[in-house]
């Protein structure tokens, strides 16, 4: 059998996370599905518009790169604005509430476990773990 120059480096078939294509398949918004693990870290994209509510996480800082659109996170003490291949860490425990006046489309970056609305229970709180 000849090789052609497409498997003389083997048969396992290695595929890239495409977030658009993730995307392309998320209808609702605010709710964050899974699309890889990296030990304990959870990467999640997420459609969001309009405003959520505040909440802080107890035990985790949280990552915001925006993929798409403008996105503002409140704090109590100011705000911070996120275009496209921008990103913040939000410190553990710090109150904060995103805020997106067009539809934004996000990788979040956050241990395995943990809820979007943090310890408020709303009707913004999202199930956890789903895959895409
Ligand atoms: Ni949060």
């Amino acid at each position: 059998m000849t090789n052609d120059a497409g498997n003389q480096h083997g048969s396992t078939v290695y595929k890239p996370v495409n977030f658009a294509e993730k995307l392309s398949r998320i209808n609702e918004r605010w709710s964050p599905r899974v699309v890889a693990e990296m030990n304990d870290y959870q990467f999640k994209v997420v459609k969001i518009e309009g405003d959520f509510v505040w909440h802080d996480h107890s035990e985790t800082d949280e990552a915001f790169l925006v993929l798409e659109g403008k996105l503002r996170i409140d704090f109590r003490d100011g705000f911070v604005t996120l275009g496209p291949g921008e990103m913040f860490v939000v410190p553990k425990g710090t109150e904060h509430k995103p805020y997106a006046a067009g539809e934004v489309k996000l990788l979040l970056i956050e241990p395995r476990g943990v809820l979007n609305t943090g310890g408020e229970d709303s009707d913004r709180t999202a199930q956890n773990d789903l895959w895409i």
